[in-house]
C-alpha cells in the first residue's frame, strides 16, 4: 500500500503574478489531501473519495473531481488499483485543494522529478481538466518546507526559503461567496495582461515607468498592480527576516487595496470583511487571497491571539512541509 500526503497553501503575498514572470511568496499549510492506493485484482481502478462517493475510473466523468482524476490516472497509465481520497482541506476555499488533490493522484501514481518538473506535470493535469492556472500552487504544495515561506520568481522559477518568524499566526476566513462566478473574472485579468505584454513586451522587463506607454488606462491599472505586488513581495521578504510585524501587517493591507483598485478581484462583501478583520485584537493585517471575486481571506495576527467573527467560518493554519519533503 501506498501513500501520499499534498499540502495545500497559502499566499502571503504575490497575487496574480505568477502567470506574468512576478514573484510570489506562498507557504504549504498543515491541511491537505491524502491518496492510499492498494493493489486490486482486476485491471480497474476504483476511486472512494471520502465525502464524494465511489466510482471507476473508466466510467464517464460526472464531476469535476473525476474528470481531474481521469486525466492523472489515464496519463499515468494506472491500473489495477483502489485509491481512497481523504482530505482535511475545504474545498473551494482558495488553498489550492484542487492542486493538492491532482499533486497526490500524481504522486502516488509513482510520477517522481525535480521540483520544477512536478510542478508542471500537475499544472497540465489541472489545464488537460479545464483550469488554466498557473504554477504558484504545485510549486508551493510540493515544495514549501516548514516554517517557512518559498519565494517563487515566476521568470525563471528560481526559488528560496525565508523563515517566518514565530510569534506570526495565520487564519483563513472563508468570505461564504463562492469562487464559481470567478473563472470568466480570472480569465479575462489574464487576457488583460497578455494585452499588457503584446504591447510592451514581457512582463519581466518592465518597471513603472514604462505603463505611461499604455494606451488604455484599465491596462495600466492591471499592471500597475502586478508590478507593486512584485515589489511587495520583495518587501515582505525583508519584514519577514527582520521580523516587523507591523510592516508584515501594511503590506498585507496595501496589497489588497492594490487587488480592489487596480486589478479589480475583489467584492464589496469582501472588503466590508477584510476592515472587519483588521480591526480584531492582534491582527497585523488582512487581504483577498487567490484567484478573487470570492474564496477567502487571509489575516495575519500575533500567535497569542485566535481572531474570529460570529459566522464566519476560519482556519488556523501553520507554515509546513511540502509533499516532496514528506516523501520517503
Ligand atoms: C489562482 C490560480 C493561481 C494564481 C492565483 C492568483 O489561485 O490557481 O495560479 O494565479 O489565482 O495569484
Amino acid at each position: 500500500m501506498k501513500s501520499v500526503f499534498v499540502p495545500g497553501r497559502v499566499n502571503l503575498i504575490g497575487e496574480h503574478t505568477d502567470y506574468n514572470e512576478g514573484l510570489a511568496l506562498p507557504f504549504a499549510v498543515d491541511l491537505g489531501v491524502n491518496v492510499t492506493s492498494s493493489a486490486r485484482a482486476d485491471d480497474r481502478v476504483r476511486v472512494a473519495a471520502d465525502g464524494f462517493g465511489v466510482w471507476f475510473a473508466d466510467t464517464e466523468a460526472e464531476h469535476e473531481f473525476e474528470r481531474q482524476a481521469q486525466v492523472v490516472l489515464t496519463d499515468r497509465h494506472v491500473t489495477n488499483v483502489d485509491l481512497h481520497v481523504s482530505s482535511t482541506l475545504p474545498a473551494g476555499a482558495g488553498m489550492s485543494s484542487s492542486a493538492a488533490y491532482i499533486g497526490a493522484l500524481t504522486l502516488v501514481s509513482g510520477a517522481r522529478g525535480t521540483l520544477e518538473e512536478l510542478a508542471r506535470l500537475v499544472q497540465r493535469y489541472e489545464s488537460l481538466a479545464g483550469s488554466d492556472v498557473g504554477l504558484l500552487d504545485p510549486l508551493a504544495t510540493l515544495g514549501a518546507r516548514e516554517h517557512r515561506a518559498l519565494l517563487i520568481d515566476f521568470s525563471n522559477l528560481a526559488t528560496r526559503l525565508v523563515p517566518i518568524p514565530v510569534d506570526v499566526g495565520f487564519t483563513v476566513f472563508h468570505s461564504g461567496i463562492s469562487r464559481s462566478l470567478a473563472t470568466s473574472g480570472y480569465r479575462d485579468r489574464r487576457d488583460e495582461c497578455r494585452a499588457v505584454s503584446a504591447e510592451l513586451g514581457p512582463f519581466r522587463m518592465l518597471t513603472m515607468s514604462d505603463l505611461a506607454g499604455l494606451g488604455e488606462p484599465l491596462l495600466r491599472r492591471r499592471a500597475r498592480h502586478v508590478l507593486s505586488e512584485n515589489e511587495r513581495v520583495l518587501a515582505m521578504e525583508v519584514a519577514l527576516t527582520t521580523s516587523d510585524l507591523r510592516a508584515i501587517g501594511s503590506l498585507l493591507r496595501s496589497s489588497h487595496v492594490s487587488l480592489r483598485d487596480d486589478f479589480e478581484v475583489s467584492l464589496p462583501a469582501i472588503d466590508a470583511l477584510v476592515g472587519t478583520i483588521c480591526a480584531l485584537p492582534g491582527v497585523f493585517g488582512a487581504r483577498l487571497m487567490g484567484g478573487g471575486f470570492g474564496g477567502c481571506i487571509l489575516a495575519v495576527h500575533d500567535s497569542d491571539v485566535q481572531p474570529r467573527i460570529e459566522g464566519v467560518r476560519h482556519w488556523r493554519v501553520r507554515p509546513s512541509d511540502g509533499a516532496l519533503a514528506r516523501l520517503s
